[in-house]
């Protein structure tokens, strides 16, 4: 097993390039699917959970370049399988959107259900109830969902209870090859949902409204492969404006929307950072003292709350008291132990966090309890005194691509090694 040391005190410093999204990419592989011609990626990271998705396609039949670096090609001509392989799909739930896909090309799908994670239940009622409204049979039994459309797939009007990021992404797929008219209401409104109608509709689809609360979608009898360049990832991008802020550091972050980060924009500049937007970078200073602030997670375009716990790794160490409110998932603290364990003080009640700052970090053995909770770890060892070290680092490798080259890049003091004690 590997693990990660950092020597925290050293501000960062240089400029850091962001690589494409991982919660876009991922949909945008599996859309794939639908086209009876291959399909090229660009801006594609180098991430566990691409290389993931990837085998499971490949078990269906379906030929997956990645030979050229950021670049992967995804040939559906021939799928040969209706039901990808338990083990893979148990161990990346984005696996789950595959059902959609394979029911509008094959008639017939069979997946296991997705269990839930650290941080949450992650149910999928929503996707559900939307299948049945397009005319989808649903069966469940024995740890397996089958699925199949014995009249055919049928648009129709659905209402989401929650707008689902999953839920919206995997309804566009399905109803993008039903028969009429589709309209979603209340649906997600993430950055990673317009990357996806946007690469569905260079296939051929009619997708309308992307990015608001109600898509449109207009079902074609057959979709071709397209070109598509991904959008960079938001999350990575404003891990590394915390870095910066935190640290008091000076950085600049290059291929990055500062549209899709106006609210964590907002509260670092809440926080007495230097923000400033380009066209594409963002160039942020971090003051000598940071200003406590309160954060509360929601749908976009509201506070992400993947960048909850990169958020709480920060608000830990300013100065004045903090709260944090996480409403997207009912299990987003798993970091707040370990912030504690490095010196933090929080109490948590139910969905809410309070935080005393500043705190004096002291590195100590930390783990990744998940994605996120991951990187805030790494950004906590950023400032914390002395050394920190990060086990459990197949967390972070499923979403920072070369987190510590980047990092090393902008002056920070962290190596991986062999964890000869695990
Ligand atoms: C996507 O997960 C992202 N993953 C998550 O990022 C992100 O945190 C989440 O959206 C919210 O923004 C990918 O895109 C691969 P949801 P998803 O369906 O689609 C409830 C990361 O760190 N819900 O929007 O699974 C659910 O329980 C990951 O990169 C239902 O109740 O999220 C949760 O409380 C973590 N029923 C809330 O909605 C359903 O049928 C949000 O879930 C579906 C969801």
């Amino acid at each position: 097993m590997e693990k990660l040391l950092i020597k925290g005190g050293k501000p960062l410093h240089g400029k850091v390039k962001v690589s494409g999204a991982k919660n876009a990419v991922l949909p945008i592989i599996i859309a794939a699917l639908l086209a009876k011609t291959p399909s090229t990626f660009d801006d594609v990271p180098l991430l566990e959970d691409v290389r993931a998705i990837s085998e499971v396609l490949k078990c269906l039949g379906v030929k997956v370049d990645d030979s050229v670096s950021h670049t992967l090609v995804v040939d559906s001509s021939n799928i040969t399988d209706c039901e990808p392989p338990y083990e893979l799909v148990s161990a990346m739930r984005a696996s789950f959107l595959v059902l959609g896909p394979l029911l509008a090309r094959k008639g017939k799908a069979r997946i296991s259900m997705p269990g839930g994670c650290a941080i949450g239940a992650r149910p999928i009622d929503i996707h559900l109830k939307a299948f049945e409204a397009l005319g989808v049979k649903i069966e469940q039994g024995h740890g397996y969902i089958v699925a199949t459309a014995p009249n055919g797939i049928k648009g129709a009007t659905v209402y989401f209870d929650f707008p689902s990021v999953g839920a919206t992404e995997h309804v566009m797929m399905l109803a993008s090859l039903a028969e009429g008219k589709t309209v979603l209401e209340n649906v997600a409104q993430e950055p990673e949902i317009v990357d996806l109608a946007n690469y569905l509709n260079k296939m051929g689809a009619k997708v309308r409204g992307a990015g608001t609360p109600v898509i449109k979608i207009e079902g074609v009898s057959e979709l071709h492969g397209a070109e598509y360049t991904i959008i960079p990832d938001r999350i990575e991008a404003g891990t590394y404006m915390i870095a910066a802020a935190m640290t008091g550091g000076d950085v600049l972050i290059e291929n990055v929307l500062p549209e899709h980060q106006k609210p964590l924009t907002a509260k670092l500049r809440e926080a007495g950072a230097v923000v400033e937007e380009d066209v594409d970078r963002i160039h942020v200073v971090g003051s000598g003292k940071l200003k406590a602030v309160d954060i509360k997670t929601l749908p976009y375009p509201g506070f992400p709350t993947d960048m909850q716990a990169q958020m709480m790794a920060m608000l830990v160490v300013a100065e004045g008291n903090s709260k944090v409110t996480e409403t997207v998932f009912e299990n987003r603290f798993m970091h707040v132990n370990e912030l504690i364990r490095m010196g933090a003080k929080i109490t948590t009640e139910g969905r809410s966090a309070s935080i005393e700052g500043p705190a004096q970090l002291t590195g100590c053995f930390v783990r990744c309890t998940d994605l996120r909770a991951g990187a805030a770890m790494i950004l906590a060892g950023l400032v914390a005194e002395g050394q920190t070290e990060i086990g459990d680092l197949h967390h972070i490798d499923r979403g920072y691509e070369n987190i510590v080259e980047k990092l090393t890049g902008l002056g920070a003091d962290i190596e991986r090694i062999e964890n000869e004690n695990v």
